[in-house]
């Protein structure tokens, strides 16, 4: 389920993961830094939800391209795109104690942000 939801993301994410440096940031070793910020686990669901949209800096490399927000995926899709990208490329070894997103955690993360809102967001965590 989440590799087909991944279909979604890999023309701008790669299918390795990779994405297009200075274009869209990679989701391999990417994703596991976020997961390892604080706040990190919430602020996954709602890049998806919702976008992103501002400055950002992946290892030592500038993105400022919009994300679209995915909005219309269901609660478990949801939850199996962020279990699958947590998952790939090497992403599993990564991580310390994932337990796998479920739909109830997503749902009560939901909530309509705008691509500028859930940057907002993620500059809490901390990244660059
Ligand atoms: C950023 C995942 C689809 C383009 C991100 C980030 C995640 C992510 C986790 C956050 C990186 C961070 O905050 O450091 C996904 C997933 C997708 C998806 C799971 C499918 C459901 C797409 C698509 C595009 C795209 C289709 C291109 C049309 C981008 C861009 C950024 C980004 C440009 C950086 C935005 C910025 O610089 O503000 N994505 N993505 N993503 N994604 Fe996606």
């Amino acid at each position: 389920e989440g590799a087909k939801v991944y279909a979604a993301c890999q023309g701008c994410h790669q299918a390795n993961g990779a994405g297009v440096p200075g274009a869209f940031p990679p989701l391999a070793r990417h994703v596991p830094a976020i997961l390892a910020a604080p706040g990190g686990r919430a602020y996954l669901p709602l890049v998806v939800l919702g976008g992103l949209q501002g400055p950002i800096e992946v290892e030592g490399v500038a993105y400022n391209t919009p994300m679209p927000a995915f909005a219309s995926l269901s609660d478990a899709q949801v939850a199996a795109v962020l279990n699958h990208v947590a998952s790939s490329w090497g992403n599993a070894a990564l991580l310390k104690d994932f337990k796998p997103y479920t739909a109830e955690e997503v749902r009560a993360l939901r909530r309509p942000l705008t691509p500028q809102q859930v940057y907002a967001q993620r500059a809490k965590l901390g990244l660059k």
